[in-house]
């Protein structure tokens, strides 16, 4: 079975394809490495051993993508492909319209053409908003807060259409809490281009020295701590996540599904900073400031659809986590 992964050098993507070669799926990914880099593609074949067909590909550009799709006959597209910086995209609306949105409308309509029916898309918990309701469930409101979320939001309405219009396509949202981790093998990992945004590179950031200090956004809010709460999980369990989803895409459902990826708890950002201090042998230099705008208090997943349908659970532990993200980004010093 031939999986088409879009963005498969980023983050995700790279572990999902590890993930897929590890279980015998024959893999072709295309990137345009705006994000990534190409020597994640050996990386993925140093891991598995194995082989598979990388194209380098822009998805706005139609043609070039057609002929992607001309290659191979894939049975189902993994589509990660897009940008994913929150603030970038508050600044730069219509270069995340263009790119998220119109790709991917590239994309479903080559999966038409071509019979690829079988999809699973990529989303985020971001489609909740600023919901207080915790922990979510799939039926949650959605909301949009940012121009990254709305792209998101857009496009699971977009495939909801698909679903509805095309009864032969069955189509999988997974809706992504707080990735982090990277592979065992310190080979692959979050890499992310200029100053990153989210917890984790920040904190890597100040363990290595491109940082002198980890601002902690917030120390009134009404968690155990007073820091902000969030769910985190592993990227590998992540990985094996879009497995069981692909199964389940291949188990004669059609239509559409949502589900929720987290491990269904609740970590502190003081908590996050406490475990890596302990695991790693190592002090983070770090301070409460201010909240940051738009952040909320908690958000954490109900991850029993998950378990009950596609029988995943995520098993890697927080400590599991802040171990692979170090070992991943230490690795990365000692080869400069
Ligand atoms: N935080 C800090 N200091 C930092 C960065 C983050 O204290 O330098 C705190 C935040 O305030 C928050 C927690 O760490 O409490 C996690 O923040 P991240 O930026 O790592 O992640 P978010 O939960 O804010 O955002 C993530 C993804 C978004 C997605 C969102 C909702 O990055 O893409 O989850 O699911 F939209």
């Amino acid at each position: 079975m031939r999986i088409l992964v879009s963005g498969g050098a980023g983050f995700i993507g790279s572990h999902t394809c590890v993930e897929l070669l590890n279980q015998g799926y024959d893999v072709t990914l295309f990137d345009d490495f705006s994000n990534s880099s190409e020597e994640v593609v050996s990386k993925i074949k140093e891991i598995t051993g194995k082989d598979l067909k990388c194209f380098k590909c822009d998805m706005k550009d139609k043609k070039a993508l057609e002929k992607v799709f001309k290659k191979d006959k894939y049975d189902a597209l993994i589509h990660f492909a897009g940008y994913k910086a929150v603030g970038e995209s508050v600044a730069k609306p219509l270069m995340y319209y263009e790119n998220n949105l119109f790709g991917s409308v590239n994309l479903f309509e080559l999966c038409k053409k071509y019979e690829v029916n079988k999809i699973i898309f990529s989303s985020s918990a971001t489609v909740y908003g600023l919901s207080e309701n915790m922990p979510l469930k799939e039926d949650a409101p959605l909301s949009v807060t940012n121009p990254y979320g709305r792209t998101k939001l857009i496009i699971e309405g977009i495939l909801e259409d698909m679903a509805k219009a095309e009864k032969q396509f069955s189509i999988v949202v997974l809706r992504y809490f707080n990735p982090i981790g990277a592979h065992e093998s310190g080979l692959i990992g979050e890499d992310p281009n200029g100053i990153p945004n989210n917890l984790m590179p920040r904190l890597l950031d100040v363990v290595r020295g491109k940082a002198g200090c980890l601002m902690v956004y917030g120390g009134d809010y009404p968690t155990p701590d007073g820091t902000g709460v969030r769910d985190y999980i592993h990227v590998t369990d992540l990985a094996e996540g879009h497995i069981c989803a692909l199964r389940y895409a291949f188990s004669g459902f059609t239509g559409i599904d949502a589900f929720n990826l987290g491990c269904g708890r609740g970590v502190s950002v003081l908590e996050l900073i406490n475990t890596f201090e302990k695991v790693n042998n190592v002090k983070i230099n770090y301070k409460i400031v201010d909240r940051r705008p738009g952040d909320v208090a908690e958000n954490y997943a109900d991850v029993s659809k998950a378990k009950s349908i596609l029988g995943f659970t995520a098993e890697k532990t927080v400590e599991d986590m802040c171990r692979d993200s170090y070992r991943f980004c230490m690795k990365k010093e000692n080869m400069k």
